[in-house]
């Protein structure tokens, strides 16, 4: 069987804050393998990005931020690496997609010398041959007149060609990996579709593994095959897509597919949510960390914390009572 491009075990982010250290992402564990994408879903806070950081080492190891665990990629453990050699993967190997497009361009330089600048680091190329390389990108990326756009500066574009930008920057190296963190956040509708469009394109192009990051389990239907679900620093459930959908185990999940809007539904149906808030990591609950929102929650998930274990076909559940609903879902199949 062939090694997972990427392979992330039990890792943790700690960072120092005024309050002490604290533990952002605790203990995860999940692979990409090549030319998949998987999807990465939860609520605001839940560790997302900094999971994602983490696989590049984005953060101050100097001073404020601490990894345990291992980072595999193709097999190397990027945790243990010198800092210049992960600069070197970075640019060549694995590339990210920001949250924030406005924060990753240089409000200097043109757009089109950026995207060139980033094909010269990684390749032996003229200027001009990199220019041209450049336009080519942003054109794939479906930004119109691509050679008038390369002339341009980023505050000359809107936030939709910007994150087009940003995309053709991150594939310039053709990476193996590419990492995108709410890619279509801010956008209009029909933008965010194109740009999905574009990413699904490009990881059958260049069958490159995808890190799809998104508050939007509409958007994990469409282009995952499989989908981690975190809560407060870990994952809750790991599953492939279809089995998500259909039978979602943890009560979490749940009630996250729950708050999905329903195209077909009446106009008026209230939209469920999850009732009150990711506790703060400073105070981080002794037993399962969703009992204090789970309706499902008794004595036991408030003392003890359980482990994330696979209920069968693969599905992974961080759930004292998944088997129980397994079993109560199937049984409620069978009768209808
Ligand atoms: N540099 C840092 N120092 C201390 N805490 C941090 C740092 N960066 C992130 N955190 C904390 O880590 C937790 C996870 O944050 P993260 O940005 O990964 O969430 P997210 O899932 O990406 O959320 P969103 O959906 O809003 O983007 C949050 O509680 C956040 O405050
Ligand atoms: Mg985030």
């Amino acid at each position: 069987m062939n090694e997972p491009l990427l392979k992330v075990k039990e890792l943790k982010t700690h960072f120092q804050t005024e309050r002490g250290w604290v533990t952002a992402v605790d203990g995860i564990s999940f692979h990409i393998d090549e030319g998949e994408i998987l999807g990465v879903v939860g609520e605001s806070g839940c560790g997302k990005s900094v999971t994602s950081q983490s696989i590049l080492r984005l953060f101050d190891e100097k001073y404020t931020a601490q990894y345990d665990g291992q980072i595999l990629f193709n097999g190397e453990d990027l945790l243990q690496i010198p800092l210049n050699e992960m600069q070197h993967i970075r640019g060549n190997d694995i590339s990210m997609i920001f949250q924030d497009p406005s924060s990753s361009l240089n409000p200097v330089y043109t757009i089109g010398g950026q995207v060139a600048e980033s094909i010269m680091l990684h390749n032996n190329v003229s200027k001009a041959e990199a220019i041209e390389k450049a336009v080519a990108l942003l054109a794939m990326t479906g930004i119109p007149s691509p050679e008038k756009r390369a002339n341009e500066y980023p505050h000359q574009l809107s936030g939709g060609m910007l994150q087009r930008v940003m995309i053709a920057t991150a594939l310039a190296c053709e990476p193996q990996l590419l990492i995108a963190d709410e890619p279509t956040t801010a956008l209009d509708v029909t933008i965010q579709a194109q740009i999905l469009d574009l990413i699904s394109d490009l990881n059958e192009k260049l069958n490159m593994g995808v890190m799809l990051i998104t508050h939007d389990l509409g958007v994990v239907a469409q282009m995952c095959t499989r989908v981690v679900v975190m809560y407060l620093g870990q994952i809750v459930e790991e599953a492939e897509v279809n089995a998500l959908f259909s039978n979602p185990l943890h009560p979490y999940t749940k009630g996250l597919l729950q708050s999905m809007p329903h195209l077909e539904g009446p106009r008026s149906e209230k939209l469920h949510v999850i009732e009150g808030s990711v506790p703060s990591l400073n105070n981080v609950p002794q037993g399962c960390r969703f009992a204090p929102r789970c309706l499902f929650a008794d004595e036991t998930c408030l003392k003890k914390a359980p482990v994330l274990e696979d209920i069968g076909g693969g599905q992974l559940v961080r759930c004292w009572h998944a088997q129980k609903i397994k079993e109560e879902e199937e049984g409620a199949y069978v009768a209808t």
